[in-house]
């Protein structure tokens, strides 16, 4: 089946989630940070996503923001840097106001002018998702932004990928669905998805039953997977 639908997982896929880290740690006042960035950034993401599985397992959600904060918690004990209020509070600012990837206006831009449906499908909370796509100014570019909480569970629960075909109408075999995490292009693909797994770091791939149908070094090809 063609391409209708080309939906996006929004934390590391469209924006960029070590931004918060690397940017608080060029700010003056935080020069603690200047080594040790990149393990902080590292710990809080994986952290946050361990998070959202155990929280799923234990029949115990909670919202995307609470777990972001709790990894970020455990990141900064982990890191010795635990105990400043001021470089928490930056950290937690800065996540609500992400990078997008500087390729992500075009892509999404040359989508819509192909005549494609394009969406958001995320585990972030509707306001961390307003103020994600606010900053990185595109809005215009997309006809909705899916949060799993309308559903209550996170990915890759397939009742969180069933809000594609609910808001769009589609077949699963014509939404291309592209995330940067292995395990969400995995999980995305067991449903039935058409997926493309976004690898910028070079990681070895996920030892899941599924495999996303292409792996991409970033986002520039995607309109051309989508046959525009
Ligand atoms: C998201 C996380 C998993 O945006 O990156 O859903």
């Amino acid at each position: 089946m063609p391409i209708t639908t080309c939906v996006f997982d929004a934390y590391g896929t469209l924006f960029d989630v070590a931004a918060a880290a690397r940017q608080a740690a060029s700010e003056p006042g935080f020069e603690k940070l200047q080594q040790k960035w990149p393990e902080l950034a590292n710990h809080w993401r994986l952290k946050q996503l361990q998070y959202t599985w155990l929280r799923a397992i234990t029949d115990a959600h909670s919202d995307f923001w609470d777990v972001t904060q709790d990894g970020l918690d455990w990141a900064l004990d982990a890191t010795g840097l635990e105990g400043d209020p001021t470089l928490r509070q930056r950290l937690l600012d800065l996540y609500w106001e992400l990078q997008a990837y500087p390729e992500v206006p075009q892509m999404l831009t040359a989508l819509k002018e192909g005549g494609l449906n394009t969406a958001i499908l995320s585990n972030g909370s509707p306001p961390m998702l307003d103020g994600a796509v606010q900053s990185a100014g595109i809005g215009g570019v997309l006809d909705d932004v899916l949060s799993v909480e309308s559903v209550g569970a996170f990915k890759p629960h397939s009742s969180v990928y069933d809000l594609v075909q609910q808001r769009f109408d589609c077949a699963r075999d014509e939404v291309l669905f592209v995330s940067s995490n292995g395990w969400d292009a995995a999980g995305a693909s067991g449903y039935g998805f058409v997926t493309a797994w976004v690898n910028r770091a070079d990681e070895p791939m996920d030892r899941l039953p599924w495999t996303p149908a292409h792996v991409l070094s970033d986002l520039t090809t995607i309109p051309q997977l989508a046959g525009v």
